[in-house]
């Protein structure tokens, strides 16, 4: 459905699938709460995934397998309050897909009521079950196969997949799969760019790379790792477009500063009683001198011109 203005319609997932070799591709940016979720749509990206990267990025955890369904609705929801014209895929968490059917149903039904227009999941044919029963909700799946960090545990850590022959036929066997069963787009993590060729040119729905080069429909980048908010991880594949971090930090000390040195808040920064009212008041005795010191100093260094 598109509920847009008639300038900005919102994408949907027919829009996204016929992008498919359509020679320009695609953008997909993580977003968590309503200002990365106005930020990446006010960038005109394409799709906004709500990441169960949350957990790491902003949560603290160290690995995704923290968040829980209603987490994920939480941020969901905040960020499809911001009504983003792009398309907001709900990332599906661990243990909410690899239960029963009806529970897998329900969990994805979860995201969409807070807002997701689909959902993502994680694996291959082994998650074609969950990938039937969800689309058969209506409910439409973007699949996520190669390095799938909600199996960290499986994998033995955070590795580039797909390496070696029988690796990499099963990737692109995977990401059959998931397309002739109904999955409008996939996400290729972390495999060889000879691999993500591979699966690009054997599916009909696009390919979102992440480290996985370039031969893929699209690209997404966590919006952390490509703002440089924090510098902990820096994987191969990201490419960061700004410091947001280094700044943050450099504007915190600064303010810290001007409050310790006394240049925080200056009288421009102040509300003031009327005269009339604070002489009434006695607020600061008769004599112009002893008014506030504020009204009788410069602006300080940080104040605004
Ligand atoms: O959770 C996430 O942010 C993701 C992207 C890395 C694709 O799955």
């Amino acid at each position: 459905m598109t509920t847009g203005t008639a300038a900005q319609p919102r994408v949907t997932v027919p829009d996204v699938t016929s992008r498919k070799g359509s020679g320009t591709p695609l953008v997909m940016v993580t977003a968590y709460d309503a200002p990365s979720a106005r930020a990446v749509d006010a960038a005109g990206v394409d799709m906004i995934l709500v990441g169960d990267t949350l957990a790491m990025v902003v949560l603290g955890y160290d690995d995704t397998l923290q968040v829980t369904t209603d987490d994920m609705a939480h941020h969901v929801a905040a960020v499809a309050r911001t009504r983003p014209r792009a398309l907001l895929v709900g990332d599906l968490p661990w243990l909410s897909y690899h239960v029963s059917l009806d529970d897998t149903v329900r969990n994805a039904a979860t995201l969409v009521r807070a807002g997701a227009s689909a959902v993502k999941l994680e694996g291959g044919r082994k998650r074609l079950p969950a990938v039937h029963a969800i689309l058969d909700a209506e409910i439409p799946v973007m699949g996520h196969i190669g390095l799938t960090p909600q199996s960290i545990h499986a994998l033995g850590g955070f590795r580039v997949q797909g390496k070696d022959l029988e690796a990499a036929r099963a990737i692109v066997d995977d990401a059959i799969a998931l397309a002739e069963a109904g999955c409008f787009a996939i996400v290729l993590e972390c495999v060889p760019d000879a691999v993500a060729r591979l699966v690009t040119d054997s599916v009909a729905v696009p390919t979102i790379g992440i480290g996985a080069g370039r031969h893929c429909d699209g690209q997404v980048l966590v919006y952390h790792d490509l703002l440089g908010i924090e510098e902990r991880m820096a994987p191969k594949f990201v490419r960061r477009y700004a410091q947001l971090g280094a700044d943050a930090k450099a504007a915190v000390a600064r303010f810290a500063e001007d409050v310790r040195a006394g240049r925080f808040p200056s009288s421009e920064e102040t509300y003031h009683a009327a005269d009339t009212v604070a002489d009434a008041l006695g607020l600061y005795g008769p004599a112009a001198a002893d008014r506030p010191r504020e009204q009788n100093t410069s602006a300080g260094a940080s104040a605004p011109a």
